[in-house]
């Protein structure tokens, strides 16, 4: 059976007071509408229609080829924005699946069991309903005496009695598409606002004799919309838990979830423990067994097994196992550390190759440069990669031992086991296993010391 969804993202979002389209804005680091495509996606058989209006050219270029996209053009309601994709469906699927594309938290499974409800309906509906004490604004599900719905009726239009319903329709249905597609022509415009409402086919099909079927959900959570941004936060809490929880449930330790933030997307090993307010971004891998943070920010980094990450920023970078750094320490694009390295406070590393068991203390910049295994960063050691022009290269061999506050300036070779005394400023190759030092302090005066009285 053909499973199509049609994902309604035309609305101007004009709550959310921004110039990016409301299901361009990010829950747990994903827009909006990624998290509904991805509900979609486990009850459908055909790629998702998504209709698209105010911020067209924005969604669309973030769509790219996983949805198709039809244009509605004026937005007159709900109803007339799913008419728009009759052309594209019309004979080409037997269900249709209809969503709103600001209810991030909706979940797949929800979306196939609706999928499931409707291929057992003889009627053309099945759809999500919800009771809540706050109905935020929900239509009002309004049920025959045999418990079918006979209506949705939207809150502005609701008799004082009908405002009192506490079950409401969550914004999710399933349709059999061929009395779909005849029952959006006969919705009546909305007298008030001039509009055609999806939600007008549920009393169509009841006039007809046909049975609506409404599930109950019963995690109130998965039908948060998001109209502002207090929703939208509302949102990322929810989805913060949602993913934090997942992870303890795969075998992380998170001391206080609710200051870690971790991105859709990120994947922890066993036994890794994420203390607090840590944050994970984008594309991050962490093996087993480390311990991050507390106060540590990755992103888009690859973390091996047993390392230690102490109120450190990564962006771009990877580690092997047994990484000891931080505290302070910042890792740039291209910073790749191999295994038992250790970097301690206040040092900063962009483009380079540590091999294992680099050792670079305190207050080091080394950028563009590959060092060797074993080799000894002293404090405050800079590669000086930058002429003002262009980036240079700087090579140290292994087992060296870089003197504090070595001042490398590039382009440059060290050679293995060389040495540079504290302060050198090295312009020149150095060969193997030599030492190498410069401007040593002078005697330049006697001082004479005063005594206090
Ligand atoms: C809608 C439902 C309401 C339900 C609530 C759940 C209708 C008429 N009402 O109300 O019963 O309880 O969702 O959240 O359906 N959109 C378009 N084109 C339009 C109008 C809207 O694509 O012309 C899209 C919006 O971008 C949005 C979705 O449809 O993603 C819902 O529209 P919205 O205005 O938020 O409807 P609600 O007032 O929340
Ligand atoms: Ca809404």
């Amino acid at each position: 059976m053909r499973v199509t969804a049609i994902l309604l993202a035309a609305g101007q979002g004009t709550r959310m007071k921004s110039s990016l389209p409301k299901v361009l804005h990010p829950v747990a680091g994903k827009p909006m509408i990624w998290h509904a495509l991805e509900a979609i996606r486990q009850s459908t058989t055909e790629k998702p229609v998504v209709v698209v209006g105010h911020g067209a050219d924005d969604v669309i270029k973030y769509l790219g080829d996983s949805a198709q996209t039809v244009l509605q053009e004026p937005q007159l309601g709900t109803g007339h924005a799913v008419m728009q994709s009759e052309t594209a469906l019309k004979d080409k699927t037997d269900l249709v699946v209809v969503c709103y594309s600001d209810m991030p938290l909706l979940r797949g499974e929800t979306l196939q069991a609706l999928v499931e409800t409707q291929k057992n309906n003889k009627g053309p509906i099945s759809m999500l309903t919800v009771h809540s004490d706050d109905p935020r604004g929900f239509g009002r599900i309004i049920r025959n005496a045999d418990g079918t719905v006979s209506a949705i009726v939207e809150e502005y239009v609701a008799t004082p009695e009908q405002l009192q319903v506490r079950e409401l329709n969550v914004g999710g249905y399933c349709f059999d598409a061929d009395w779909l597609w005849d029952a959006l022509h006969r919705i009546p415009k909305n007298p008030k606002k001039g509009e055609y409402y999806l939600t007008d086919t549920v009393e169509l099909a009841s006039k007809d004799g046909l049975p609506v079927q409404a599930t109950v959900m019963s995690d109130l959570e998965e039908t948060i919309g998001v109209n502002t941004r207090v929703h939208l936060s509302e949102c990322e809490t929810a989805m913060r838990r949602r993913i934090n929880q997942q992870h303890m449930l795969n075998g992380v330790t998170i001391t206080d979830p609710a200051s870690t933030y971790i991105e859709i997307g990120v994947t922890i090993g066993m036994d890794t423990v994420i203390m607090p307010n840590t944050y994970l971004h984008g594309k991050t891998d962490i093996g087993a067994g480390n311990l991050i943070g507390p106060n540590s920010i990755i992103r888009n980094s690859k973390i091996g097994n047993r390392c230690k990450v102490l109120a450190s920023d990564l962006e771009s970078a990877s580690l092997g196992d047994d990484v000891d750094m931080g505290p302070f320490a910042r890792l740039r694009k291209g910073a790749n550390l191999g295994n038992h390295v250790h970097m301690g406070n206040f040092g900063e590393v962009k483009d380079s190759y540590l091999a294992d068991g680099v050792k670079m203390g305190h207050f080091s910049y080394i950028g563009n440069a590959q060092i060797g295994s074993n080799t000894n960063i002293g404090a405050g050691t800079i590669t000086c990669n930058y002429d003002g022009e262009k980036k240079h290269a700087t090579e140290i061999g292994e087992d060296v031992f870089i003197g504090s506050d070595t001042m490398l300036v590039a382009p440059l070779k060290i050679g293995n086991g060389a040495r540079t005394g504290a302060g050198a400023i090295v312009t020149k190759n150095v060969a193997e296993d030599t030492l190498v030092v410069g401007m040593p302090a002078r005697a330049i005066k006697k001082l004479e010391r005063k005594v206090k009285e």
